[in-house]
């Protein structure tokens, strides 16, 4: 009997879940579009931004048909190891992603953004994982980096830190002041997010009464854990994302689309 209970529990629950995906699917965009509108009047947002808000500037995203983890291995490029094992190379790869970044342009999706936290200065947070400082650029502030920046170097020997905007840079690797090598003030794969930056998201994530995951493939932890730790204090989430990701089954509202074009429509 009451494993008949339990299997009854069961099928409620999962097709309750079925039908909430399917209405959520089933939605007009329009209508989907102003029920996120109504909500981003929230007094708590979080904003947890991912490589595909940068997409539309023509910064190319690490994962996907042109993600550039596609062409490029992350091993040799993008851990600690690599840069020991041979920091010319390492550097050569990102002097030329500083110089992709360098052209680029704040697209509408980082304005609408800014004008978010324009209107709701103390209840908005804006939490990214990108490196490319294209949010400080279209008018965010406090922007909370989780995977630190790529215009900033950090000493090996002495652990300085300094920004650095020069395009190309003159001299691979850099040097500190000191003479130690520097590599670029970013987070690497098997390294530890920055204690503060991640104490604050994990904060802001909780505190949220509305938390909007824009073009990230939520697939790099620590990070990507925030949507289920948003979603497990209560917070309404939305995605906004022309892809599915394995972070959708916890949104409420999935706005499929490019950032550049969805966000705006939200203010
Ligand atoms: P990914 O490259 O993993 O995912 C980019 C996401 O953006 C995908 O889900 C795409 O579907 C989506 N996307 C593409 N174009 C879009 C558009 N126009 N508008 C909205 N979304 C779009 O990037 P992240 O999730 O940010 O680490 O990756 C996480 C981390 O992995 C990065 O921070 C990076 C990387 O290794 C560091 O740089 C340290």
């Amino acid at each position: 009997m009451s494993a008949l209970i339990d299997n009854l529990l069961w099928y409620s629950i999962v097709s309750n879940f079925w039908q909430n995906c399917l209405s959520r699917i089933g939605e007009g965009v329009d209508s989907a579009i102003e029920a996120v509108r109504r909500s981003l009047r929230a007094s708590q947002l979080v904003a947890f931004t991912g490589a595909g808000i940068s997409a539309e500037s023509q910064v190319p995203t690490f994962r996907g048909a042109d993600g550039l983890w596609r062409n490029y291995s992350p091993e040799s490029l993008a851990t600690a190891e690599a840069f020991t094992s041979d920091p010319h190379l390492v550097w050569e790869w990102y002097d030329w992603l500083r110089g992709l970044i360098h052209e680029a342009q704040p697209n509408p999706g980082h304005l609408a953004l800014t004008e978010l936290q324009r209107r709701n200065p103390k209840g908005f947070t804006l939490v990214t994982q990108n490196i490319d400082g294209l949010h400080e650029r279209a008018g965010s502030h406090d922007v909370v980096k989780l995977h630190g920046d790529i215009w900033r170097l950090r000493c090996t020997a002495c652990g300085r830190e300094e920004l650095n905007e020069q395009v190309p840079m003159d001299h691979l690797p850099p040097l500190c002041r000191c003479g130690g090598i520097q590599r670029p003030a970013i987070v690497w794969f098997g390294e530890m997010l920055p204690e503060e930056e991640w104490e604050r998201a994990v904060d802001a994530a909780r505190q949220a009464n509305v938390f909007i995951a824009v073009g990230t493939s939520a697939l790099v932890y620590p990070a990507a854990g925030l949507v289920k730790v948003a979603r497990q204090s209560g917070a309404l989430v939305v995605i906004v994302n022309p892809d599915p990701t394995p972070a959708d089954d916890l949104a409420k509202w999935i706005l499929r689309g490019p950032a550049g074009e969805i966000l705006p429509r939200l203010l």
